[in-house]
């Protein structure tokens, strides 16, 4: 599974331009499930069919990553951008940028900057021009690029760019390959462009109408130095979700995970995470409403290019979502 999410972290897809991400799982998964499409949007879906009694369950974890677009090009060759989703300004300096044509840059404070007044617009980027014109046969305005960062595997916890949120994907491919005969059928749904307003779970839970949704996607944790207090901790197992700001977890969905979670001895923990939002926070939103809760992969630094996670706690997930897939639905959803 490592291998899977170094290959998974290392690929190159901000909102909206996640076709390399796609093309990876694509081929990850075909061989173990029974139907494959992609929708107008830029949606992976893929099917496993159950049994006549099982109910339909949306499995969505996101395929794009935070980054950067290009607005401006000076005639020195300095590039300016704006954000694609929540950019921490706190960890751009001396930081590198890719874009899709491999093309590398450093970000940088404009010269008399005081860390404390640090905004977005008073930071360029550097690929190594003199002019505009030079420039430009590497990058154009209105290209895209994502932090460059390596794969680093510490044992149990790895650390990677965008574990937000292709550990979440990793899970549902595991779980895939994994699963010979679920009682319910599974649409696992690989998103677009989650990290700007959960805009592509919004159109695939419309075309598919599930009966039951759930987002696999990162939390935060509270177990840093001087850390937020949230009872989340890395290695302490699959977080169940009670509430963020995009979804109150229905309370029967929610009952069923920890439920899954004793009888299966898959360790778990509770969720409470004070802003933020998942696929999740969409999909029960969706025509009349959908029953939805989230499995949240515990996750360090998220949002940063060093985001780290717990190997046991991801196996946890995959685990859960094996239990949920064979789970008997009727009467609770
Ligand atoms: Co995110
Ligand atoms: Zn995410």
């Amino acid at each position: 599974m490592k291998a899977i999410i170094k290959q998974l972290t290392e690929a190159f897809g901000p909102s909206g331009y996640e076709t390399e991400v796609v093309g990876l799982i694509q081929e990850l998964i075909q061989d173990h499930v029974d139907e494959l499409r992609t929708d107008v949007l830029g949606n992976l879906i893929a099917v496993k069919h159950g049994s006549k009694e099982g109910k339909r369950i949306m499995l969505a974890a996101h395929t794009d990553e935070i980054g950067v677009v290009i607005t401006y090009i000076d005639d020195n060759g300095f590039l300016r951008f704006a954000p694609i989703g929540g950019v921490g300004i706190t960890t751009l300096v001396g930081n590198r940028v890719r874009f899709a044509n491999g093309t590398i840059g450093v970000i940088y404070q404009e010269g008399k900057t005081e860390w404390k007044e640090l905004t977005l617009d008073k930071l360029f980027i550097d690929i190594g021009a003199v002019s505009k014109e030079e420039a430009e046969q590497k990058v154009r305005v209105g290209e895209f690029a994502i932090f460059h960062r390596e794969f680093t595997d510490l044992g149990n916890r790895l650390i990677a760019k965008s574990m937000d949120d292709r550990i979440g994907c990793a899970v549902l491919i595991e779980a895939a390959r994994r699963i010979t005969q679920p009682k319910n059928t599974l649409y696992f749904v690989f998103t677009t462009q989650e990290e700007v307003g959960l805009r592509g779970a919004r159109t695939a839970a419309y075309g598919l109408e599930p009966d039951l949704g759930l987002a696999l996607d990162v939390t935060l944790t509270g177990d840093m130095p001087e850390a937020r207090r949230m009872a989340v901790t890395l290695g302490q197992g699959a977080a169940i979700k009670v509430k963020d700001s995009s979804l109150i977890a229905h309370p029967r969905v929610k009952d069923l995970l920890v439920k899954l979670c004793e009888a299966n001895n898959i360790p778990y923990q509770m969720e409470v995470l004070e802003r933020g939002g998942t696929d999740a926070g969409a999909i029960h939103l969706t025509k009349a409403g959908v029953p939805a809760g989230t499995i949240s992969i515990p996750t360090r630094y998220v949002h940063t290019p060093s985001e780290m996670v717990d190997l046991r706690d991801v196996q946890a997930c995959v685990d859960l979502v094996l239990a949920a897939a064979q789970a008997d639905l009727a009467g609770i959803i």
